[in-house]
């Protein structure tokens, strides 16, 4: 138990605020995250050129493109992960860059990072991998040996019934099926209350039927949270797709309605076509 990571504490990560937001006051109010000219580069070479994206409070945005695109570094950058060599990324009307801050921090913020591999607690149950999460910087030790209180009890249930799992909380995490360990990952995140959730290919080794309720369970994510999701299943992707952006080269190449997307000829040569 003593081997689990605890997150450290972050009282001198405080970040430097800027004294405006670059859009003008109250022009974007339910602006919830917003990228603005990123570029990075890795050795000169150029994986994002200039990547502006603006995603509303609520909005469910499909990142779509082909290998190499950048989709992940974007979220890389939006996470802290790795730094950008110029541009900014805002959330909401928070007077800072978040380019600047740590990965943890970036976190405490409320931005959630679905990684494609699931990292739950394996020999733990599935109450407890919540439980875990759900502390958050109270610590792993004190958490497992401390009572929940009413309000965390119910949280952990309400998540459970969402990510589909409350009949497996008893059930040890590295036992459940690789579609409900992917699960279980997103209600963790969802434990530490995010207000932006980036999943990237969630639906990678899934079977159909894992495929079609991770569809309606991002689906029932969005509205009350952000969620930006990057995939390659185009089937997937038109089954929950509203606006879609598409990178290529680092660039963004089109953005809008999925039915317009498919039609971009420019998109069907790079990517859709193929
Ligand atoms: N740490 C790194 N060092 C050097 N090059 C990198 C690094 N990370 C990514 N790249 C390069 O940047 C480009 C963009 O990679 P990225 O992983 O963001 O693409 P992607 O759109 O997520 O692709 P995929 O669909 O295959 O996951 C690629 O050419 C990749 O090789
Ligand atoms: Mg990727």
């Amino acid at each position: 138990m003593s081997t689990m990571p605890v997150t450290p504490p972050e009282e001198d990560d405080r970040p430097t605020p800027i004294s405006h937001l670059p859009i003008p006051e109250g022009a974007r109010p339910n602006l919830a995250l917003w990228v603005e000219n990123l570029s990075v580069s890795f050795d000169g070479f150029k994986a994002l050129t200039d990547v502006t994206l603006t995603l509303e409070k609520g909005e469910l945005r499909c990142l779509i493109g082909p290998n190499g695109a950048g989709k992940t570094t974007l979220m890389d950058c939006i996470t802290g992960k790795t730094r950008p060599s110029s541009g900014a990324v805002y959330l909401e009307s928070r007077l800072y860059d978040l380019t600047k801050l740590s990965e943890v921090r970036i976190a405490q913020l409320g931005i959630g990072r679905k990684f494609q591999r699931p990292t739950v607690f394996q020999g733990h149950t599935v109450y407890e991998n919540c439980e875990l999460a759900l502390a958050g910087k109270k610590g792993v030790f004190r958490t497992l040996f401390a009572r929940l209180s009413a309000a965390e009890r119910t949280r952990i249930d309400e998540i459970l019934e969402l990510i589909g799992l409350q009949d497996h909380a008893k059930r040890q995490a590295g036992l459940l099926a690789h579609g409900q360990k992917q699960w279980l990952e997103i209600g963790m995140l969802l434990a530490q209350a995010p207000s932006v959730l980036l999943v990237d290919e969630p639906i990678a080794g899934m079977t159909h039927a894992e495929t079609e309720r991770t569809a309606e369970l991002l689906l029932s994510l969005a509205g009350s949270h952000t969620v930006v999701v990057v995939e390659h299943d185009m089937e997937f992707v038109r089954s929950i797709a509203r606006r879609v952006t598409v990178l290529h080269q680092g660039k963004v190449l089109a953005e809008g309605p999925m039915a317009q997307i498919q039609k971009d000829p420019r998109v069907v040569e790079v990517y859709l076509g193929a």
